[in-house]
């Protein structure tokens, strides 16, 4: 299995399977929602198709950030600490940087596999299990650059995936492994310092554990405007 990161969006790096990565805070949030009982995330880019998606499925409950912030109306912002009961089957999710690069793996790869510190060693596991010859390890970044958070992450990921890494996934690992914790690495980038300005550090401390959640959240279909996300 040949391993490969693509550290921003632009690299479209394409592979049979892609495990998506915004680790502050997108697929944390879509790893902890799905853990914690709800049935289906629906990733949207836009703030109105959210809004449309909310309108036609009923009873949803609407979360994301813009500018780390909950969208005015909204039920819920993006932190995974917002998810940890139930209020509803689905949650319709839109963020920054996120959910727009699932959606993009979604029309790109066979399998999306939805990656994060937290389900680590379940993500790898089924990334293992899929039996293809190419990984591809999706950041999302930070307005179309690398961020550190994402980078370190992919490295974790990279490392325990094994196989043979293509030399973005080499550079993954050494960057990783150059920070003595997770929460050294994801605390030395630009999401967490928007973080640290919006007073959401508390989530940066909770995103850094690992392999804490035993899900593998999956693109299971589109639903409108909207990328179904499920376990
Ligand atoms: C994003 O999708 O850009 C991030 O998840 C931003 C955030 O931390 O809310």
């Amino acid at each position: 299995m040949r391993v490969h990161v693509a550290f921003t969006p632009a690299e479209e790096v394409s592979a049979p399977v892609g495990i998506v990565i915004d680790v502050l805070r997108a697929t944390s949030t879509m790893t902890q929602a799905l853990a914690a009982g709800y049935r289906r995330v629906l990733c949207c880019s836009e703030v109105d198709e959210a809004r449309a998606v909310a309108a036609a499925e009923g009873g949803a409950v609407l979360a994301g950030e813009r500018k780390t912030v909950r969208i005015d109306g909204f039920d819920f912002g993006n932190s995974p600490r917002e998810f940890l009961e139930p209020a509803a089957e689905t949650v319709i999710l839109t963020t920054t940087n996120g959910t727009r690069l699932l959606l993009a793996a979604a029309e790109r790869c066979e399998l999306v596999l939805v990656g994060s510190l937290l389900n680590l060693e379940a993500v790898v596991g089924a990334a293992k299990a899929a039996g293809s010859e190419d990984v591809a390890v999706l950041c999302a970044g930070v307005q179309g650059e690398l961020a550190m958070d994402d980078a370190f992450c992919a490295g974790r990921m990279a490392a325990a995936l094994g196989g043979e890494p293509a030399d973005s996934a080499v550079a993954a690992m050494r960057l990783a492994a150059s920070f003595a914790t997770n929460e050294e690495g994801l605390d030395a980038s630009q999401s967490a310092r928007n973080l640290h300005a919006s007073g959401l550090h508390d989530d940066i401390a909770w995103c850094a554990r690992e392999s804490v959640l035993d899900v593998v959240p999956r693109f299971s279909r589109m639903v409108g405007p909207a990328a179904e996300v499920t376990l």
